[in-house]
């Protein structure tokens, strides 16, 4: 695949008729264990506290924007944030991962033993052990979902992971939240800040200019695109917000007894891949020795002695009730 890459080596590539993104379903599902011991836990827990302050009686009501191909909702059912009743809109601008969410859905609910029914293509109830949750799947932009007056302050809770890089953020961010209830939460997590390293540290100087490269190439994309995180963490305590809880998420992969966990063996591959074709001649010369330094880091991985380090911000904010 001609991929480009964005932040954090999230694997994308712009198709000239459709999304602008499209991240490989095998990189997404490998990510969600690396992403599942990320996650911060101090954050996670803020989330567990508030969600039911915030929904009060009514069933939690939760968007999320850039949903892939739907890992976050197995988390929040896995991980017990769903009780009781609740609706779930999983939004992408990518309509080819409609199918495939419906089948990583299937295969995890059967795995439990839950029921999972597809009342239409779109449309389906999931029972858990906990949780009756009604499940939609929309195709539709995060920049077209800010703009919905229909449902403006009807969200308790907003979920945006490892996406937000990809938005123009001063211009969509206010239309997102505005999709908030009073005291409705924004769960933003495992948003670049701006730092990428591998190791063992690679001779001669040429993989500080592939990485300084590497993170201009996402900036040239998205103005800021490269310090998300940082960039939320100011935003989500402007006017009319709370930050409740922020904390690290950082991807943190290194060997054990010269092995790795299958997720982490695609993840690793497709990252360096990604960081390769993004810099390949795209917007002037590859940087020297390019093609070395991934063919090093990719036998590394085959040999078990790569540690990659990516640091990403967790934020958890909520919309202060306007004033009397
Ligand atoms: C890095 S993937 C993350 C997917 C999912 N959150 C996860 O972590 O597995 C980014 C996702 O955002 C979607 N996306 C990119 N730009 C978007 C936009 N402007 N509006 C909505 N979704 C978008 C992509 O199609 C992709 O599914």
């Amino acid at each position: 695949m001609d991929a480009d890459n964005c932040a954090g080596g999230r694997l994308y590539s712009p198709l000239a008729d459709g999304p602008e993104t499209c991240f490989d379903p095998s990189y997404l599902a490998a990510k969600k264990s690396i992403d599942d011991r990320a996650l911060n836990r101090y954050v996670w827990t803020a989330l567990c506290q508030a969600l039911p302050q915030t929904t009060g009686t009514e069933p939690a009501n939760i968007v999320e924007i850039g949903a892939g191909i739907g890992t976050m909702l197995t988390r929040m059912v896995d991980w017990g944030l769903l009780t009781g009743p609740a609706t779930y809109l999983a939004t992408d601008c990518d309509g080819d991962h409609l199918p495939l969410a419906r089948r990583y859905l299937a295969a995890w609910a059967d795995e439990r033993g839950y029921p999972l029914h597809w009342l239409e293509k779109q449309r389906s109830r999931l029972c858990t052990t906990q949780a009756e949750i009604a499940l939609v799947f929309e195709t539709v932009r995060a920049e077209e979902m800010a703009c919905r007056t229909e449902s403006r302050g009807t969200f308790h809770l907003a979920v945006a992971h490892a996406v937000l890089d990809l938005i123009d953020l001063p211009a969509v961010l206010p239309g997102i939240l505005s999709q908030l209830t009073s005291n409705g939460l924004a769960y933003f997590t495992c948003h670049f800040d701006g730092a990428t390293y591998f190791l063992p540290e690679y001779p001669g100087g040429e993989e500080e200019e592939i990485l300084r490269r590497y993170h201009a190439s996402m900036e040239a994309r998205l103005t800021g695109a490269s310090n998300t995180g940082r960039r939320l963490l100011n935003m989500l305590q402007g006017p009319g917000l709370e930050l409740l809880a922020a904390g690290s998420s950082d991807w943190l992969i290194h060997p054990r007894n010269t092995t790795y966990s299958g997720d982490e063996v695609v993840f690793l591959h497709a990252l360096i891949a990604t960081v390769e074709q993004e810099l390949a001649g795209k917007s002037g010369p590859a940087p020297a020795g390019l093609a070395a330094w991934a063919r090093t880091r990719h036998q590394q991985v085959d040999m078990g002695t790569l540690t990659f380090l990516a640091r990403n911000l967790d934020l958890l904010a909520r919309r202060r009730p306007p004033l009397p």
